[in-house]
């Protein structure tokens, strides 16, 4: 595996050929993006699609994302455009959102797990949107992490999980947004959000005029389903987590204490805008009280908290906005 640092706004032209090179030859390249780091292979090359199912050791039902840079190419993938997807489009791509619209035949059915949707988005990460355009064709690109694992904001967080299964990674700095895209199904009669994110259920209302539903969870088996990425653990880190309501620090402290037999040093509490004093041995790390500033750090925190091999952590649960609710959703998981 080759790992090339580069330059997030004004990458080596030389070094994004590489990479498209292996992609154009059914290879697997890891790469930023502004929400998380993408594992790309050709969308259009079944072959390479299904190596990054074989990477990630994703189940074959969890379709992937087409990564594509303009509005012509993401309507060249789908043979419905709805009103409403150019709507979207104009205020919120490139971004992170994903849009779900009825798939064109010229993309193969593994890219979608058989669904007859396929799942699209133009990112804003100028390393993301230099590769696509050198490939000349859209990528396939899941989170850079192998099925039920974190997601990767970082280049090493790629490199340890999945750096002996793929050709190159692309090392362009922290991503900026922290957690995975918006995804909202545009396939029925109404908007339905698959996946929150940064970009927030109001935020798509406001700009649509319509309201957006969301989508039943759960996902208990192993068939294809209607959101099919969201099984239940999911974006977790190895070290248990419980989630707490900051009224309940009291509770908390003393479960700590009392029912909880965690060893001194091997617990960590993430938290907001307290003071109150948790037992010695528990290291305290101060979360923003901002959901931008949040996502930006969750998972390269809960990356660290395992790296260090503590077996507990303990999250205070933000407040119950719209903003934050892409956050609520991956600390649910985390904890499940
Ligand atoms: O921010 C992101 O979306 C990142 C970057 C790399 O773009 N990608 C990402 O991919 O998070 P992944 O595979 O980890 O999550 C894709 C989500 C999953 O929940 C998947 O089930 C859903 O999108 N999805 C993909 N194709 C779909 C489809 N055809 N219909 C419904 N949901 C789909
Ligand atoms: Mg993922």
């Amino acid at each position: 595996m080759a790992l090339f640092d580069v330059d997030p706004h004004h990458p080596d032209p030389s070094v994004i050929k590489r990479a498209a090179d292996i992609l154009r030859d059914g290879g697997l390249v890891a790469f930023p993006t502004e929400t998380v780091y993408g594992l790309g292979a050709n969308a259009l090359n079944a072959d390479a699609v299904a190596r990054v199912f074989e990477a990630k050791a994703r189940p074959a039902w969890n379709p992937v994302i087409a990564h594509v840079t303009t509005v012509d190419e993401a309507r060249a993938l789908t043979t419905v455009w709805p009103a409403i997807a150019t709507v979207l489009a104009k205020a919120f791509w490139p971004g992170p959102l994903t849009l779900v619209l009825p798939k064109h035949d010229s993309v193969p059915d593994i890219v979608s797990a058989g669904l007859p949707a396929v799942a699209i988005r133009i990112p804003n990460h100028p390393v993301a949107r230099a590769l696509i355009t050198a490939l000349g064709a859209p990528i396939a690109a899941p989170s850079a992490n192998r099925f039920t694992e974190l997601s990767p904001t970082t280049a090493a967080h790629v490199q340890e999980s999945l750096g002996d299964r793929i050709e190159m990674i692309l090392n362009g700095g922290p991503s900026d947004v922290g957690i995975e895209s918006t995804v909202v199904d545009l396939t029925g009669a109404t908007p339905v959000l698959l996946r929150p994110g940064v970009i927030s259920r109001e935020m798509l209302a406001s700009a649509t005029g319509v309201s957006i539903s969301v989508a039943q969870d759960e996902a208990r088996d192993n068939t294809p389903r209607h959101s099919p990425g969201m099984v239940e653990r999911h974006y977790a880190p190895r070290a248990d987590v419980w989630l707490f309501a900051g009224d309940d620090l009291h509770e908390l402290q003393q479960s700590i204490t009392k029912e909880y037999p965690v060893e001194p040093g091997r617990m960590t509490a993430l938290v907001l805008d307290w003071s109150l004093a948790l037992p010695e041995h528990v290291r305290v790390i101060r979360m923003p009280n901002d959901p931008l500033a949040y996502a930006r750090m969750l998972y390269a925190t809960l990356h660290d908290v395992d790296q260090e091999g503590l077996t507990v952590i303990a999250i205070e649960r933000p407040p119950q906005r719209d903003a934050w609710a892409g956050i609520h959703d991956r600390l649910n998981r985390a904890a499940h």
